[in-house]
């Protein structure tokens, strides 16, 4: 594996992959790297001939200072776990390799709303920083193939609205959510919680779970099998739920019924001993 920490470095190693013929995926992400992030860079190499990661902990997408101040960064640990996978670059640019003008964030795009409920709500203007740095290192990658999590479903809706909106060559696949034995989800924010927090964490995608059995089983109205849900939620001590919703996985809209033909996402966001947790599931009759 290379380590490239300049665009015009990045921009060669590129050049020399297409003179070979080599497809190319794309992995970015911030860093802290879990299952979850290598399920993502063995897909990419299982599907395309040179697999490139992104460790860039973006400024502009950080709604708090201290999210961002404390957001881990063990880069020898995450070297180490690239360096034993099938990454062949990895792009470990600065902030001012990406900004040059400076870390601001410039909203671009209308998602069609794609941005507006869930973590919009939550997280004001997260998403235009999000997509403004997906945009920039598609540009330096200029993969034909980007891989991204479902573990982030909102965040893969808008940038695949950005690279319809922008019309660039690169094809946007998901990939599952990779969970602990007992089920929560990774995340790197996962090791900055306290024992306590990190045994009430699996309550969230418990509630996922178990709404999803109760949705396929039943044809109750969701908003009776999600109001309990939440009440259970709210009533739990050390969780400080923000959303338990149900959306239509296309448009990201609110669903009250399902049906056979609809995707339902439901997903959830709350806080747990300090630090902020999401978590989804597919409701359809394949997922
Ligand atoms: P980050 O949170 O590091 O995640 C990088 C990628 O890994 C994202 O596509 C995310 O959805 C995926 N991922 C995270 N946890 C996962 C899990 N448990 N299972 C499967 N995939 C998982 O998302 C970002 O970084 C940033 O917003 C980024 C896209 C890099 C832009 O800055």
């Amino acid at each position: 594996m290379v380590c490239l920490t300049q665009k015009a470095a990045l921009a060669e190693f590129v050049e020399r992959q297409r003179k070979r013929g080599a497809s190319i995926g794309f992995v970015p992400t911030m860093g802290a790297l879990h299952q979850g992030h290598l399920s993502l860079v063995d897909r990419s190499a299982l599907e395309c001939d040179c697999t490139i990661v992104s460790i860039f902990v973006n400024p502009t997408q950080f709604n708090q200072v201290e999210d961002l101040v404390l957001y881990p960064r063990p880069l020898e640990a995450d070297m180490a776990l690239l360096s034993a996978s099938a990454c062949d670059a990895l792009f470990l640019p600065a902030v001012p390799e990406i900004y040059p003008g400076g870390a601001v964030v410039r909203p671009q795009w209308d998602f069609g709303g794609l941005d507006k409920g869930l973590e919009g709500q939550f997280r004001p203007g997260h998403f235009d920083g999000v997509a403004q740095v997906v945009k920039i290192l598609l540009e330096c990658v200029q993969p034909d193939v980007l891989y991204l999590g479902q573990k982030d479903f909102q965040q893969y809706a808008v940038v695949r609205k950005m690279v319809e909106l922008e019309q660039l060559p690169v094809d946007v696949r998901v990939c599952p959510i990779i969970r602990e034995p007992d089920g929560l989800a990774m995340s790197s924010r996962n090791v900055r919680l306290g024992a306590e927090a990190r045994e009430k964490a699996k309550a969230l995608s418990q509630t996922l779970f178990a709404l999803r059995e109760q949705i396929k089983r039943g044809s109750s109205p969701l908003q009776d099998l999600l109001d309990p849900a939440r009440a259970a939620l709210e009533a739990s001590p050390g969780i400080a739920l923000e959303y338990l919703e149900a959306v239509d996985a296309e448009t990201l809209e609110p669903v009250q019924e399902w049906n056979q033909t609809l995707t339902i996402l439901l997903c959830v966001a709350a806080w747990l001993g300090g630090v902020r947790l999401i978590d989804n599931v597919l409701v359809s009759t394949t997922a």
